[in-house]
């Protein structure tokens, strides 16, 4: 049973067209050093067919920041998952702790959004995390667990899926758990996972993630890639995260 890694670019509310040359450097760079696992780019939904059409015939994987639960309908503002699909994009980030925090994301509605995505044909890549009150309480591994029993629906058992742990505290503050900490969390998450899909699907971790730290966390066994935000802006930094793998 192998997993392939992933590694994937979260742009978050960051990147206008111009931002675009970021997203072709990084394609003209692994086109002469190809990468040892998956890569994508996830931009803001005004940019996904954009980059859509600059990464044609790249390696470059396309991914979304969030879908609605919901195909269409009148929902002002937000995005269906087969719009995603339609506009270029392969996978969507789903239940990212911004959108947890800020939108009041509950574990169901992600739930509801991935079978949505699925529905799009398009690979949710599922987030969790604990806060840091949570790790001060010795909370983690079972915040984690219950937010993977609520976000991950039965149906993702025979599913082609990802899971991100970040840790609330860990994300743009230049701050990371330490090794063990990241193994343990992730040998949480995979007994959690449902089915066979479950068994295979890639564990990233996000949080910091630098050209400089990458190489360390990606080594852990249990890592299988990484969700990187501020490092994923500018190609260069971007392509020395991915080529620690
Ligand atoms: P940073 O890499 O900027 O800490 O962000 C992590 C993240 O939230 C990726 O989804």
């Amino acid at each position: 049973m192998t997993i392939r890694p992933l590694i994937a670019g979260n742009w978050k509310m960051n990147g206008t067209a111009a931002s675009l040359d970021e997203a072709k450097q990084l394609a003209a760079a692994l086109a002469e050093s190809p990468a040892a696992c998956d890569v994508a780019l996830c931009p803001p939904a005004t940019l996904l067919a954009q980059m859509a059409w600059v990464l044609k015939g790249s390696a470059i994987l396309i991914g979304a920041q969030d879908c609605h639960g919901k195909d269409s309908g009148a929902y002002t503002g937000d995005i269906a998952a087969p719009m995603l699909a339609d506009a270029g994009a392969s996978l969507v980030i789903l239940g990212h702790s911004e959108r947890r925090t800020y939108h009041g994301e509950t574990d169901a509605e992600v739930a509801a959004k991935v079978e949505a995505a699925l529905w799009a044909g398009l690979k949710p890549i599922i987030c969790v995390g604990e806060t840091l009150e949570q790790r001060q309480a010795d909370q983690t591994l079972q915040v984690l667990t219950s937010q993977i029993a609520g976000s991950v629906p039965a149906s993702l058992a025979d599913a082609a899926f990802a899971v991100a742990y970040e840790p609330c505290w860990a994300i743009g503050t230049g701050l990371t758990p330490t090794l063990d900490q990241i193994a343990q969390a992730h040998a949480a998450i995979r007994a959690a996972l449902p089915g066979q899909g479950g068994a295979v699907a890639p564990i990233l971790y996000g949080g910091s993630v630098k050209p400089d730290n990458a190489g360390e966390i990606l080594k852990i066994a249990q890592v299988g890639g990484a969700l990187v935000g501020g490092a994923s802006l500018k190609a260069s930094d971007f392509l020395g995260i991915i080529l620690a793998l």
